[in-house]
């Protein structure tokens, strides 16, 4: 086990890799959730553009701002800091259009971890934003990669849909998790994607893979805290409501930290095949 005391780091959550312990990550926006879940003792908290939906009721997360990450980021910051026990990672997105080239995403990234307390930056693609993840890292900013169903890509996905099940797509993801591995990044989110895939880029890269919707074989699990509680008008199918089974938030964030630490989340029913 990692130290209570200790900060989670880049480095704690490399360690727990290795050591074959599973990490858990929940979004949060606000000081409440952010003190309640850093007390429960999840490792990551990740301030997620799924914030334009969740929060501010648009149908995708595009229209989503660097303005509104710094917000929810310092909300989020300030919640942590006011909680007893070990602090989590913060971990916040580079929302849509925010890192297009490798001198905007330096200038957006550098805003959310000076100005927002961000400790690791997200965002989303394969090989093409290798060139970004280079920069970045090379500043020393930590990066996580997001593969699968990318949702700022919606349009281009033509949907919300389960991505890498056929054969070339599946290659190609895993070619351009191990190009994003070697310009640097520290942690790769694959979201929706088969569980068999998802276990065989676990297997393939060194850096913790967190699924979403990618089934049980990942080194962690993230889910949207509006889900695990129950607020979400349409759940996805990769989701749990904990509220419901527990009654309590704190409860239900402590069973989901339960469940993924003992394996017992996701089970077949939140996996794709
Ligand atoms: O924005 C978000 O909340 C995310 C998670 C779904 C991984 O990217």
């Amino acid at each position: 086990m990692t130290s209570p005391q200790r900060p989670v780091s880049v480095t704690t959550l490399a360690a727990m890799k290795r050591r074959g312990e599973r990490i858990t990550c929940l979004t949060a926006y606000d000081a409440s959730l952010a003190r309640v879940m850093s007390e429960a003792g999840v490792e990551i908290i990740l301030v997620g553009d799924s914030l334009g939906m969740v929060v501010q009721g648009y149908d995708t997360t595009l229209p989503v701002t660097v303005d509104d990450m710094l917000y929810h980021s310092r909300c989020v910051a300030r919640g942590m800091a006011q909680a007893a026990g070990r602090e989590p990672l913060l971990l916040v997105d580079l929302p849509f259009m925010s890192y297009a080239t490798p001198e905007q995403a330096m200038h957006s990234a550098a805003r959310l971890m000076k100005e927002g307390g961000a400790q690791m930056v997200k965002l989303e693609g394969g090989a093409a934003q290798v060139d970004v993840v280079q920069a970045l890292t090379a500043q020393g900013i930590p990066v996580c990669a997001h593969l699968g169903l990318t949702p700022q890509s919606v349009h281009k996905l033509g949907g919300y849909k389960v991505q890498g099940r056929e054969t070339e797509a599946a290659e190609s993801m895993l070619r351009d998790a191990l190009a994003l591995q070697r310009a640097g990044a520290d942690m790769l989110i694959l979201e929706c994607i088969p569980s068999s895939l998802a276990a065989r880029m676990r297997a393939a890269l060194l850096i913790p893979v967190i699924g979403i919707g990618a089934g049980a074989d990942c080194d962690g699990q993230v889910l949207v805290i509006t889900d695990v509680l129950g607020l979400s008008a349409q759940p996805p199918r990769f989701a749990l409501d904990y509220a419901e089974l527990h009654g309590a938030p704190r409860q239900a964030i402590a069973a989901f930290i339960d469940d993924v630490r003992a394996g017992r989340f996701p089970q077949a029913a939140q996996c794709f095949s």
